[in-house]
């Protein structure tokens, strides 16, 4: 988990992409990593997932590419089959909390209340996935969680958008920030890779402040 945090206090962000295309794929990240992008989260939200993270595990980009949406162990399995350097859940998931810590790979499970919190702590984990962020209430949530639950940090995702971004890197219980917003599905489809650039240089900026 250590490498997998200290890297996120300097990269922060989490780009959250489900790939329609194969083909995109080398151009979503040539275009990420040359706009300051560490980490790329192939999500399992479609059958591409697995050849996804196939490709970039053979070619060596200079990414953290890590393995989304994991709802079951045999997601888990394959990920970590295909290269996923992390894996993260929209939810708390005993099974998989266990499966990671075995094969030693940095797992965030996703809360949303004081329950999944405890549930998720109770094994031993303090990066945790906020989700999904804003529905849930969002930056007002955060400020609440962090008196009582002071030592959990937790990468919200889920409605984060460039125009509330800087709202979240404020908060000193947020890790890191994920979304779709880096990378949005549009953009990708339209091979629109100067626009995902530059969100994402404005993404950065806005960290950086
Ligand atoms: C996820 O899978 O983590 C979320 O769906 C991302 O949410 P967003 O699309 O609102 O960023």
């Amino acid at each position: 988990m250590n490498y997998f945090s200290e890297t996120l206090k300097k990269y922060f962000l989490i780009p959250v992409v489900s790939i329609e295309s194969l083909d995109k794929i080398a151009p979503l990240t040539q275009t990420l990593q040359a706009a300051g992008i560490k980490f790329l989260e192939i999500t399992y939200r479609n059958k591409n997932a697995s050849e996804a993270l196939k490709i970039l595990q053979n070619n060596n980009f200079n990414m953290i590419i890590g393995a989304g949406t994991i709802r079951t162990l045999a997601q888990a399995e394959e990920a970590i089959k295909y290269g996923a350097k992390f894996l993260v859940s929209p939810g708390f998931n005993k099974e998989i909390i266990h499966f990671a810590a075995k094969r030693n790979i940095p797992f965030v499970p996703g809360v949303d209340s004081t329950l999944s919190i405890e549930l998720a702590n109770s094994e031993g984990i303090s990066l945790l996935k906020f989700f999904p962020a804003e529905i849930s209430g969002g930056i007002k949530w955060l400020k609440s969680i962090k008196g009582p639950y002071h030592e959990i940090k937790f990468i919200p995702t889920g409605g984060i958008t460039l125009e509330n971004l800087d709202l979240y890197v404020k908060l000193t219980n947020v890790a890191g920030i994920g979304g779709s917003f880096l990378a949005p599905k549009r953009l990708i489809l339209e091979d629109n890779w100067d626009e995902i650039a530059l969100i994402c240089t404005k993404a950065i900026k806005i960290v950086e402040l």
